[in-house]
């Protein structure tokens, strides 16, 4: 564990750069925040934030309500411009929203009175993509995110899981390179949180996107993160970056019973109470 003082679709058709190895990336970073500061109307939030993720790496952000979560997930979404420092993606200053950052929120916002194809390709037709290539798209997101019995439903015809499903297919129509997604399954009941989280990963080893994941859950943070970011204040910039180590493949719900998920689970749930 490190303590960080301020430091820095078919699926293939789809994600072209997606494949068997495209999972993780050993060196590139995709995402820096170097001293990254942000203040509400001069009331700061955090100051001298820095780290960095790399392409294909899930990091989970843990930590109590009001630490600034949701705030980091909104200066890399561009939503919220840094006070201080520089935020970077791919390299380049995030100088606002853009499709190369998708969001997934904690309830889905879909649009009711389309169907659940019109909802995942809804990007596509905003960007005057062909009626054609916006139905394949939209076939092959619902196939990924196991809704293809579903495409031609309405919301209203959904459950609640079934409509976090589409919510994150339609961020992946837009093919974006970083994930965000805000706890997108805390409405939901276990055992289909269960599910959605090894969704999670196989969609990961498929198309090898960089995923931001915040969550009050310790065991959703063990069990979808390469790294968990254990936020507490974050005005003094610092804060535990803990590599997790679980056995491959990584989507197996028996890693929920591994010896390090236990210990790791332990862990960060002493830290928290302390
Ligand atoms: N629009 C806003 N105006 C002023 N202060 C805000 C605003 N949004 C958030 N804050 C403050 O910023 C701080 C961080 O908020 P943030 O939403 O990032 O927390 P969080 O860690 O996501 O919390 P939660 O787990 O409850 O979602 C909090 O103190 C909050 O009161
Ligand atoms: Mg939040």
């Amino acid at each position: 564990m490190t303590r960080r003082s301020l430091s820095l679709v078919s699926e293939h058709d789809h994600f072209p750069d997606a494949g068997a190895g495209a999972a993780l990336s050993p060196v590139k970073p995709i995402l820096a925040f170097d001293r990254v500061g942000f203040s509400y109307e001069g009331r700061a939030i955090m100051r001298d934030v820095s780290f960095t993720v790399r392409s294909g790496e899930i990091v989970s952000l843990l930590g109590p309500s009001g630490c600034g979560k949701t705030t980091i997930l909104n200066l890399v979404a561009g939503f919220l411009q840094a006070t201080e420092g520089v935020a970077l993606v791919d390299d380049r200053e995030i100088a606002g929203p853009g499709p190369d950052r998708g969001v997934v929120f904690q309830t889905a916002a879909l649009f009711d009175w389309m169907t659940v194809a019109d909802n995942i390709s809804f990007s596509l037709r905003c960007a005057g993509r062909r009626k054609r290539e916006c139905r394949e798209v939209a076939e092959d997101m619902a196939r990924l995110v196991g809704l293809s019995a579903s495409i031609d439903a309405y919301p209203y015809q959904l459950s609640g899981g079934m409509r976090q499903r589409v919510g994150l297919a339609r961020v992946l129509a837009a093919k974006p390179k970083v994930m965000l997604m805000d706890e997108p399954f805390s409405a939901l009941d276990v055992q289909t949180r269960e599910v959605l989280q090894e969704e999670v990963l196989r969609i990961r080893a498929r198309i090898g996107c960089t995923i931001l994941f915040v969550t009050h859950s310790i065991d959703e943070a063990v069990f979808l993160g390469d790294r968990i970011f254990l936020l507490e204040d974050l005005k003094n910039g610092s804060f535990d970056d803990m590599p997790v180590d679980l056995p491959s493949p990584r989507d197996s719900g028996e890693n929920r019973l591994h010896a390090s998920f236990i210990r790791m689970r332990e862990t960060i749930y002493r830290r928290m109470r302390h």
